[in-house]
This record gives structure tokens, sequence and C-alpha cells, in this order.
């Protein structure tokens, strides 16, 4: 029996202060909210809302669409590990910008791969950057196998899994839903074989493999167990542009598909590096990436770190030494991918508006 996935981005409201470019993917998806006719009364549900930086973006850019006077109902959802604390203490932002709309929150700590709220209910469900989260943990690395040729077998491993997850969550949400609502998705995707050799790097492959080259190193160094290191399953999959369509396309009786367009999203850290190397000698060149891949390695840990510091835990890593370690691990991390030609990290997103058919 494979386990659920169930760790959720990194506590302490890292995510929130690490997530420039999962900011920068929802803000391409906000065009979608603009033809759509809003009602006095409306209830919008946020499917893996995080932290909820991001999630008031959204949420804001909605209720400037509202009538005056309107209610809204929000839903905020994600796993019940989801740092919901963060999401709270931003909320009266949202009732300090809006005084004249009634604003009813409420979060739900359930995973999208369930029923979350009552059938027909919802009138716009959104969610951004967050259905390649698989529901199982992949298998674990085998223990002859190099992170490199773990990492790429991994596309292929995890299809079928993240087909079925694909179909649990549009299932859902078609019960959710009401007939006539809209559920707009920003579905990370993967880059094709002809932009990889021609244009872009493979920036989560190289993100992965320099943290996991830097645990290889503490294990290396004995401070922490090898076991540590073969519980390498980051429960993501990166979906081709054809794997999405054919799977939303399986749904036509639930689902019209009225809006999609796939965009290639920076990380905005890579434009402040193009930028601090403009007419910079050697030394300033070697700063700027030096602070780039800073910003690449926190945005990474940001999300897969709480899951790192749980498989230690697990390998027999002692807790009072999790937080040294893991320090340790990040400048080692810093490091290797300074010596990196990462270049642009880019985010190849799929994003689509379905009305409920
Ligand atoms: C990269 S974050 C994106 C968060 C937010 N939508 C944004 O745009 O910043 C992915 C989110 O999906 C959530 N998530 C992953 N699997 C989930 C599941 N099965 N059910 C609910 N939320 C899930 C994670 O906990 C995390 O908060």
């Amino acid at each position: 029996m494979t386990l659920c996935n169930s760790i959720a981005m990194a506590g302490g409201n890292t995510y929130n202060e690490n997530c420039q470019q999962q900011a920068a993917v929802l803000v391409a998806a906000l065009p979608l909210f603009d033809d759509i006719k809003f009602g006095t009364n409306v209830t919008i549900a946020d499917y893996g809302c995080s932290q909820g930086v991001n999630s008031l973006m959204m949420m804001q850019y909605a209720l400037d669409r509202l009538p005056p006077s309107s209610t809204a109902s929000l839903i905020f959802e994600d796993l019940p590990s989801n740092e919901f604390s963060s999401l709270i203490k931003l909320l009266p932002q949202l009732y300090d910008s809006n005084p004249t709309l009634k604003i009813y929150p409420s979060l739900i700590p359930k995973s999208f791969y369930e029923s979350v709220v009552a059938p027909g209910t919802v009138d716009i469900g959104f969610t951004s950057c967050t259905i390649h989260w698989l529901k199982r943990l992949p298998a674990p690395k085998p223990s002859g196998e190099t992170v490199l040729e773990y990492y790429q077998k991994r596309p292929d491993a995890n299809a079928p899994a993240a087909k079925e997850d694909l179909r649990e969550f549009l299932a859902f949400r078609g019960h959710e839903i009401k007939r006539g609502g809209y559920l707009i998705i920003g579905c990370l995707g993967a880059c094709t074989k002809e932009e990889l050799a021609n244009q872009y790097n493979d920036a989560t492959a190289i993100r992965h493999r320099v943290i996991f080259r830097a645990a290889e190193k503490l294990a290396n160094e004995g401070k922490i167990p090898q076991k540590a290191m073969e519980k390498i399953f980051i429960p993501m999959h990166d979906r081709t542009e054809e794997d999405f369509l054919s799977g939303v396309a399986e749904f036509s009786d639930t689902w019209a598909m009225e809006k999609y367009e796939r965009k290639i999203i920076p990380h905005p850290a890579y434009y402040r590096f193009l930028e601090a190397c403009e007419g910079a000698d050697q030394d300033k060149k070697k700063a700027a990436t030096k602070e780039y891949a800073g910003t690449m390695v926190d945005w990474i840990l940001a999300v897969i770190g709480d899951m790192v510091k749980s498989w230690w835990l697990e390998s027999g890593v002692e807790t009072e030494r999790v937080d040294g370690l893991f320090k340790k691990l990040r400048d080692n991390a810093r490091d290797l991918l300074a010596e990196e030609d990462i270049g642009g990290s880019v985010m190849p997103m799929m994003y689509t508006r379905l009305r409920r058919v």
C-alpha cells in the first residue's frame, strides 16, 4: 500500500516568503476571470491555497469583479498539514479592502483528491500550481540508482498515477461546482524535448538534483544516514501538454473547455540576475550568480523543506540535529547550484477555464 502525500509547503510562513514564481504563475491565470458574469452571491473555492499570499491575490481579483454589496463565500482548501494560521493572519486585508462586500471565509483541511465541499455549491473553483502534486508517494529511489538516473526515469514512472489523479480531481470538482459554474486551472507542465534542446534548462530537475547532491554530501560525511538518501520521492509530476489535454477531454460530458493557453513563466529573480550582470565585472557577476542560486534554493526548500526534514526524522536523525543539518544542506545546495548553469528558471504552465456542463 503506497502512502498518501500528506506534507504541505514549509511552515513558519516560509512558503509565503518564497513563492514569487508561483505568484507570477497565478497572475497569468487571472485574465480567465475577466469575462465571467458574477452574481451578487457567489462561492469561490481555491483548491490548494497554501499559506495564502497568492490565494488572496486571486480572491481579491475576483472580488473586484462583484457587483456592489455582494455576498462572497470564500473557501480556502489545502492538506491538513498546511499552515492555515499564516493565511488566517492575511484575511483582514480582504475585509479592509472590500468594506462594502459581505465576505465569509472558510478553511477546509482536506485533500483535493477527496470530496471537500457539498455537491453543487461552488460557482468558481480555482487551482494554481497544485495538481502536479500526486496523491500518493512514488516508490523511493532503489539503493543502486543514482539521483540522476532516478530523475531520468521519474516522468515515465509517475505518469500513470498522475493520470489517475487528474481524473479524481476533475470528477470531485464536477460534483462540487454548480452547473454553469467554472473551474480555472493553472497546471504545471513539462518542457518539450525541443524546448529543452534549444531554449530552456529543466529547472525542476536541476533544483531537485542539487538538493539531493547536497544531501548526499551530508550522508557521505556521516551526518545523515545513507538510507535517508533513498527516500527521494517528491510526489510531483510535470505533465506533458498531451496528457493534460487528453485527461480533460475524458470529462467532456462534465467539463467544456472554454479557454486554453500554454505559457512559460520565468522566476522573477532571473531578471534581477540579468540586470545585475549587465556591464558587471567578474566579481560582481559571481556575486549575482550566488544570489540567484540562493533564491532558487530557498524557493525549492520552501516547497519541499518540511518533506526532507520528515525523511531525516524517519531515518533516525535526532530531532535536535535536524535544523542545524538543514542549514548545512541549504548552504551546500546554494554552492552547488551557483556552479551549475541553471539559466532562466521557467515553469511551463497550462491554463484552462472549464465550464460545468
Ligand atoms: C506550490 S503550492 C501552490 C499554492 C498556491 N496555489 C499558490 O499558487 O501559491 C502547492 C499547494 O498544493 C497543496 N497540495 C498538494 N497536494 C494537495 C492535496 N492532495 N490536497 C490539497 N492540497 C494539496 C500543497 O499543500 C500546497 O499548498
